[in-house]
């Protein structure tokens, strides 16, 4: 008997085979090669540099918006760096810290002297016992030689958000330790105490957005690699970067869009990957932002949304008078305050889901603020009964 697998993987012709290794298009891939990101691979080896003369490196800064490719830079900076090291025999280490994993100080070290071969329980200990614990570390030369450690902190912000910024106080006035920060916003600074600007005293760059044709040159790279000879019509690729360049020009949104719609041609068992395909997964995917977002939010602001819902539905003007009132009617007893409501709506409009619009009512009338929905509707209601 044959298998049913093999068949497929052999060419039954029947089955039309889009992709030839799906897992280039997946967001851990990191490529063997960054085009237009060369200038500032090169400005962090500039600083990195020193530590293969026995120097510690300047702290660096990243910056930029989503998927502008700093994480993939750094971690490409980051191979780069220990190939030549362990040629050299320099003794260094990188080590990759993501925020959204490790939210504390404590968390942080404890992790970092986990991966130096010290073991640190995940809780239990005092800060200081944690501290010292990694700061022991590069004072009595555990490893015999100058042991110099880079620290990738991505995503920083959340963690400075949460937590403050002693972390960035404990690595940089540690011996023998330089800090790789990456932040989403230009003004991440402002989250750190000048206590700690001193000693961090970092080299900034900045990775601008990506413009239509940059992207367009990183699909075609990752399409090489990812799809099958001749699978993708000739408008695809362009029409991917198009849409991501007005999307800030985000990289991650551009290979999202362009593996989507591959896997939406799959489905089909299309012969060939289309501009229509393109346009289906852009629906899909912001169909799946929306839906992921509304059902990670707290529940006092579901029920928010769902009075915002309603009342749409009403075809009522949505003042935050009326909102109130609905908002109290649905929840009943565990309501929150008339200003925590306020709150509530600035953080569903940050995240686009709702808009608002204060409007003047005339003299001695004051304002108001006029709230509508941002998102689909029908996807709100399924997204909200489905929780
Ligand atoms: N210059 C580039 N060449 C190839 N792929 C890139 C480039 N820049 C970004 N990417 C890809 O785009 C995605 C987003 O990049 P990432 O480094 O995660 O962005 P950021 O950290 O700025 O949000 C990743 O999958 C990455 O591999
Ligand atoms: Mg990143």
């Amino acid at each position: 008997m044959t298998n049913i697998f093999e068949d497929l993987e052999n060419g039954d012709t029947s089955f039309q085979n889009i992709f030839k290794d799906k897992t280039t298009l997946d967001h851990r891939f990191l490529p063997e090669k960054l085009v237009h990101r060369e200038e500032q691979i090169k400005q962090i080896a500039k600083y990195w540099i020193d530590v293969l003369n026995d120097v510690t490196p300047s702290n660096v800064t990243l910056y930029g918006k989503t998927g502008t490719g700093k994480t993939a830079a750094s971690k490409f900076a980051r191979e780069q760096l220990l190939d030549v090291a362990s040629r050299k025999k320099v003794f260094v280490k990188v080590e990759y810290i993501r925020c959204t994993d490790y939210t504390t100080e404590y968390q942080v070290l404890a992790q970092l002297c986990n991966k130096l071969g010290r073991d640190v329980p995940n809780r239990g200990w005092t800060k200081g016992e944690v501290v010292n614990t990694f700061r022991d570390i590069f004072k009595t030369n555990a490893f015999g030689k100058n042991l110099h450690l880079i620290v990738i902190l991505d995503e920083i912000d959340i963690l400075l958000d949460k937590d403050g910024d002693g972390i960035l106080y404990t690595l940089t006035r540690t011996d023998n330790v330089s800090v790789l920060s990456i932040s989403n916003y230009l003004d991440f600074k402002n989250l750190i105490k000048s206590r700690v600007t001193s000693s961090l005293n970092d080299k900034e760059i900045v990775f601008p957005p990506y413009g239509a044709d940059q992207l367009s040159d990183i699909l075609f790279e990752r399409a090489e690699l990812s799809f099958n000879e001749g699978v993708l019509e000739s408008d695809v690729i362009p029409l991917c970067s198009a849409m991501a360049a007005k999307e800030e020009g985000d990289a991650r949104y551009a290979l999202d869009l362009l593996k989507n719609a591959g896997e939406l041609a799959y489905d089909e068992n299309s012969e060939h990957v289309t501009s229509e395909h393109v346009r289906m997964a852009k629906d899909r995917i912001e169909h799946n932002k929306v839906s992921d977002i509304i059902s990670t939010l707290p529940l006092q602001q579901q029920r928010v949304l769902e009075a915002i819902l309603l009342l749409t539905k009403q075809d009522d003007e949505i003042t935050s008078g009326k909102l109130y009132d609905s908002y109290v009617e649905l929840s009943k007893k565990d309501a929150v305050t008339y200003r925590r409501i306020f709150d509530f709506i600035n953080e569903l409009e940050l995240l686009g889901i709702i808009s608002t619009n204060t409007i003047s009512r005339g003299r001695g009338k004051g304002r108001t603020n006029i709230i509508k929905l941002q998102c689909d509707q029908d996807l709100l209601e399924t997204t909200l009964y489905s929780i």
